[in-house]
């Protein structure tokens, strides 16, 4: 009789979660409200040197076999200018305040050591003609991170001036001997990075003060970037959700209300990792369902982080003319199996597939303040977006997302109403479902949706506001299971694939497929 019960009430319970599971997602974007402008700089990437990141994955020098232009690879070059990238971060991270920009330049190259990431040799071949050549060669601009750590304001200042000035200084002299006569277009600085740890412990006030010098005296001298082009400066921000990051934050924002006309800023960045916990323990393949949920649970928490550095921002800034820019952000888990642990090697799945789409929709709902994000890091080390081993390459399901992502760069944020209904796994409860909408630069109208839950399909229905749909049609990303990912055997596992809306009574209706990423434009 008991069995009986249990039986009858278990059925019940799994009729119930499947009935919820099943519900309709009933979204209404109105398109006469449009919001902010999407950034296209939140679509930045992070390429530190640090194991293949740099090395092998953009460098392998003029003389390898493998097809490359001026020492950089061909294949990566052509995939990235595809995701048309904004900017890329550059030359750390935490090397970048051990990094001394002279190793990296001129015909005979210092060899270093690089300290912070598996304490190998760092030949410099990669240096700053060669990051200014690969920018060029993908289509995207600088953002120079320099040396607070371990360098000084006279290096820094020296770095700028060789890299911008066209007046016929000793070190512009050096750059056009170098090979490039014409000044670089340097837009966004970085002074320092995490500061507050591994850019040298730094207490809030201290680093105020280093502050406020860098600023004043790190100058762009390239006369196509004064008056309103003129190159942003990007603070150090908070890391994680302890109360010394509320502590640093206040200083920084505190001290650039009441600065003096000697200094300024115009970005403050902040660094937030998906990693559940220290060190970093959660495997990037061959993991199930409740790693899935733990993992999209924790990166959910950089919409309350936003929040909570916004909200600081807001007392000493409320015209938001400082903007944040989250300029480390990803999935950092176990390193792979056999790898060097100091070279952060690891596979890229659909989880991090539906990651990135649910943190650049969070970007995207703060696209007020957030003006900026950088993930990290963009070839073969963290969540990137292109791994390769020796002459092969494979795209990973994030670089996908970035690629559906595109009508978002620069599009009017348009507001998105709807009940997300709920995914349960274990303890874990997530919104089932995340959409946003966007007119593009030419008026298109695009919605992204996520369906985060792994089992089910969700049924979409869109009500419009302001537009007659006519048709709706796009991409979208999916894996038959969560830890699925594309391997150098198998480049083509995860792909984006077609996907069409129905237009019935004015509205828009589809299924999203398990754990997948949906992107459509909307015909009217
Ligand atoms: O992205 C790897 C490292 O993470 C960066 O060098 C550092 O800034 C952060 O702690």
């Amino acid at each position: 009789m008991l069995r009986l019960l249990t039986t009858v009430v278990l059925t019940a319970i799994l009729a119930t979660a499947n009935f919820n599971a099943q519900q309709k997602i009933e979204l209404a974007v109105d398109v006469s409200k449009p919001g902010e402008k999407i950034n296209r700089n939140i679509f930045g990437q992070f390429a530190e040197h640090l194991g293949h990141g740099i090395y092998e994955g953009v460098w392998v020098g003029p003389d390898s076999k493998i097809p490359n232009t001026r020492g950089i690879r061909n294949d990566v070059v052509n995939a990235l200018r595809a995701i048309k990238i904004p900017n890329v971060r550059w030359p750390g991270g935490c090397f970048a305040d051990e990094y001394h920009w002279r190793k990296g330049v001129g015909q005979t190259r210092a060899v270093t050591l690089n300290s912070n990431w598996g304490g190998v040799t760092e030949s410099n071949s990669f240096g700053t003609h060669e990051f200014m050549d690969f920018l060029d060669q993908i289509g995207s601009e600088a953002y120079l991170s320099v040396n607070v750590g371990s360098g000084t304001p006279q290096e820094a200042a020296e770095w700028l001036e060789y890299l911008t000035t066209p007046q016929a200084t000793t070190l512009q002299k050096e750059r056009a001997a170098n090979g490039h006569p014409a000044p670089y277009k340097i837009p966004y600085l970085g002074i320092g990075n995490e500061s507050w740890d591994c850019g040298g412990n730094m207490t809030p006030d201290y680093y105020v003060s280093q502050l406020k010098i860098y600023s004043r005296f790190v100058r762009n001298f390239n006369p196509a970037q004064q008056g309103n082009n003129q190159m942003l400066k990007i603070a150090v921000g908070p890391g994680g959700d302890e109360p010394r990051f509320a502590e640093w934050t206040e200083a920084v924002m505190k001290a650039w209300q009441n600065r003096q006309w000697s200094w300024d800023m115009n970005g403050l960045s902040m660094h937030n990792y998906t990693v559940v916990r220290w060190p970093p323990a959660f495997k990037s393949t061959g993991f199930g369902e409740s790693e899935y949920a733990q993992i999209l649970k924790s990166t959910l928490e950089m919409d309350g982080l936003i929040n909570k550095w916004s909200a600081i921002m807001d007392k000493y800034d409320p015209q938001k003319k400082i903007a944040l820019v989250v300029d480390e952000w990803g999935a950092w888990y176990a390193p792979l199996p056999g790898s060097n642990p100091g070279f952060l090697v690891q596979q890229n799945s659909q989880r991090d597939a539906i990651l990135a789409a649910l943190n650049l929709n969070i970007f995207a709902r703060h696209a007020d303040r957030v003006r900026m994000a950088n993930i990290a890091q963009m070839i073969n080390v963290l969540q990137s977006m292109i791994m390769t081993d020796k002459e092969k390459m494979v795209l990973t399901p994030t670089y996908y997302v970035y690629k559906m992502y595109l009508p978002f760069q620069d599009a009017t944020f348009v507001p998105v109403t709807f009940n997300a209904g709920s995914y349960t796994q274990g303890q874990i409860t997530l919104p089932r479902v995340d959409a946003i909408a966007a007119k593009d630069t030419a008026g298109k109208l695009w919605l992204e949706m996520t369906n985060v839950d792994p089992n089910q399909p969700a049924e979409i229905e869109v009500t419009l506001t302001g537009i007659t749909p006519k048709s709706a049609a796009g991409e979208t990303l999916t894996a038959p299971r969560v830890d699925s990912v594309n391997t150098f055997d198998a480049p083509n596992a995860i792909m984006p694939k077609s996907i069409a809306a129905k237009v019935q009574g004015g509205k828009l209706i589809l299924k999203l497929e398990p754990k997948s990423v949906t992107v459509v434009s909307v015909e009217k």
